[in-house]
């Protein structure tokens, strides 16, 4: 009997792994779980025997496609799979696949959460500022990007978008003015959100020069990944520019020094939440499933990314 592990260190709600136990049954498959798991060790163990793996922010290196004998797929029940050494998968002949679109309401609701609790200054009982009229910068026009300029709507937020591979009409059909770069993106809008995803290209591209050439009132949100922040130039902003606050719901390596030194201006959430709803869960998760067994039975291989 196949069998369909479930490692997640960060676990999925119980009822999104009793519908990805459902397909997996279903399909005559048996699902094994490793959740909460606080040791390599033990993840290293667990894949060794299984034909499929389904993650979400956990680490897939070369240690562990060595350990996992007789593994054929990994899906990351998300988005963003820079947690996965492709290189490594397909010289192990693993093919790797994401679910996209499946999170991204969850993550973009959560922009808005952010954004809110920054621009009430964290709750802390002074008179803060509203969304409405303001001008947000959304980089890049992705599932996520999209679901934030469709919320924007709601607040009635002045949206602007800036994507490298979206056809400018494309941006526009929705309502959304789009700008010619990141650099006019980061000149036009007080507040920018980022979802871009970890690349050689886009780590550490969020520099001091590009955050400091923000309206006053400059506010960074960033659900995307920590890796796109140039730290010391993210340090250096708060420094030179009183105005600034950066929300983030991946804590940067820095976060003790600046939830120490920028206390009032700097949030990140304990424990990444983007994704972390009931719903997210069902529908990444039980993708992912489907994925798995569409590709064990069929090979089927629809959103495979190596
Ligand atoms: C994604 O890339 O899908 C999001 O960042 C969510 O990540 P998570 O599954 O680790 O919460």
């Amino acid at each position: 009997m196949e069998k369909v592990l479930v490692a997640t260190d960060k676990p999925f709600a119980a009822i999104a792994v009793k519908g990805i136990r459902e397909v997996v049954e279903k399909a005559g498959m048996e699902l094994v779980l490793l959740e909460k798991y606080t040791e390599k060790a033990q993840l290293l163990e667990a894949v060794n025997g299984v034909d499929a793996v389904i993650i979400r922010s956990d680490i897939i290196d070369d240690a562990v496609l060595e350990a996992a004998k007789g593994l054929k797929i990994v899906v990351r029940a998300g988005a963003g799979y820079d947690n996965v050494d492709l290189d490594a998968a397909t010289a192990h002949g693993v093919v790797v696949m994401n679910t996209p679109g499946q999170n991204s309401n969850a993550v973009a609701e959560l922009v808005f959460g952010l954004l809110v609790y920054g621009a009430r200054g964290f709750f802390n009982g002074a008179s803060g500022s509203e969304l409405k009229d303001k001008k947000l910068g959304i980089l890049a026009y992705g599932n996520v990007g999209r679901n934030v300029a469709r919320i924007a709507k709601g607040f009635g937020m002045d949206s602007y978008a800036y994507d490298a591979f979206t056809p400018v009409e494309a941006i526009e059909r929705d309502g959304v003015k789009a700008v010619q770069s990141t650099e006019e993106l980061f000149k036009t809008c007080p507040i920018v959100s980022l979802h871009i995803p970890a690349t050689a290209e886009t780590k550490r591209s969020i520099g001091f020069d590009l955050m400091n050439s923000m309206p006053k009132g400059a506010t960074v949100v960033n659900t995307a990944r920590k890796e796109v922040i140039d730290e010391a130039g993210l340090i250096r902003m708060f420094e030179e520019r009183p105005d600034f606050v950066y929300l983030s719901d991946i804590k940067p390596d820095i976060d003790a020094e600046l939830a120490a030194r920028f206390a009032g201006r700097y949030f990140a959430t304990p424990k990444k939440m983007g994704a972390q709803t009931a719903e997210a869960n069902i529908n990444a998760g039980i993708a992912a499933a489907r994925q798995i067994v569409g590709f064990l039975k069929n090979g089927n291989e629809q959103f495979k990314v190596n």
